[in-house]
């Protein structure tokens, strides 16, 4: 375990336990739990997980050229990235029922409709996107993530693999893992699609870097995924050991305030907000590739 990880087991104040407390959902309503984590109490750390499953995705041959193959992140790296998290974080926040989620889940049955693709490489992406924001929050989150909260993310995404058509899912979170991880052994490799697509999807990543340290992104983006293996795939330098110090003593430091601040009142989304890709606001029929590609 992280020295950084126990140092904010330790230290979350009494003031922040006693709003999460406020603030509490059931136990059994995994959405409003999920929601909780990814846009308030864990909202960067979340957030980090999904860039980091979005790259690693590109670690696998087959799913990059079939990414490749469609030209959105090579010609649209910024429309593309974008979008995807608008999908996740929309359904996230207003929930798979809402007439939001559901336009959401429609636009990803269509837009999978025709990739070529096993039910294993689905479920790969899928399940990256619970494993790799957990794997992050266990390693560097400022506070442990509880049991239910676990078997809250595992229950999204096991939602979302259904709705979306997949007919097999990993029933638990470690059922979840245990996939992810025999996947990646037999899957991970370096390919050329899968250079070409980090290369277009850095800058996305470099622009969120403090601006002194952007030329370093490549160094920084390895760091993050933490696995020599997916990095190589992904044609991003070893991180030198100081570098990954620096990182780390960086998210200890963050951890620290974090748990001695406030909890934040305003959620990380906020739906149609503007970005840099849509200045003045989004509608949903904006999101996804053009029409005639879905
Ligand atoms: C079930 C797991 C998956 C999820 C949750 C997922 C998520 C997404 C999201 C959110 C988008 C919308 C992006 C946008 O709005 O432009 C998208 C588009 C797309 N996804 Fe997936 N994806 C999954 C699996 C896969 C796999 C396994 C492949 C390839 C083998 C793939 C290939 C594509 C393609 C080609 C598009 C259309 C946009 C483009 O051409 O890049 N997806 N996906």
């Amino acid at each position: 375990m992280l020295r950084s990880r126990r140092l904010g087991v330790v230290m979350r104040s009494k003031q922040q336990a006693q709003a999460n407390a406020a603030r509490h959902v059931a136990a059994d309503d995994w959405e409003a739990t999920f929601r909780q984590m990814a846009l308030y109490d864990f909202a960067t750390d979340v957030n980090i997980g999904f860039v980091l499953a979005y790259f690693r995705s590109f670690a696998v041959p087959q799913i990059s050229e079939a990414l490749l193959a469609t030209g959105e992140i090579t010609q649209r790296p910024g429309k593309r990235s974008t979008d995807t998290g608008i999908v996740v974080y929309e359904i996230i926040t207003h929930g798979f029922d809402s007439e939001r989620g559901r336009t959401m889940v429609s636009l990803l049955r269509r837009v999978h409709a025709g990739v070529p693709g096993t039910d294993d490489d689905f479920l790969y992406v899928l399940i990256s996107l619970l494993i790799a924001p957990l794997r992050w929050l266990d390693s560097h989150g400022w506070r442990a993530v509880e049991p239910t909260e676990r078997a809250a993310a595992h229950r999204f995404f096991f939602e979302l693999g259904q709705r979306i058509g997949l007919e097999i899912i990993p029933s638990s979170y470690d059922e979840a893992a245990v996939f992810f991880d025999d996947y990646e052994a037999s899957h991970v490799a370096p390919s050329a699609a899968g250079i070409a697509l980090t290369t277009s999807a850095l800058p996305a990543f470099t622009i969120k870097l403090p601006y002194l340290v952007r030329r370093w992104d490549r160094e920084i983006l390895g760091a993050l995924i933490g696995d020599v293996r997916v990095s190589v795939a992904l044609g991003l330098p070893s991180p030198a050991r100081g570098l990954t110090a620096a990182v780390r003593a960086l998210l200890w430091v963050r951890n620290l305030r974090t748990a001695h601040s406030a909890p934040s009142e305003l959620p990380v989304f906020a739906s149609g907000a503007a970005t840099t890709i849509y200045p003045t606001g989004y509608l949903l029929s904006e999101i996804g590739p053009p029409e005639s590609s879905r």
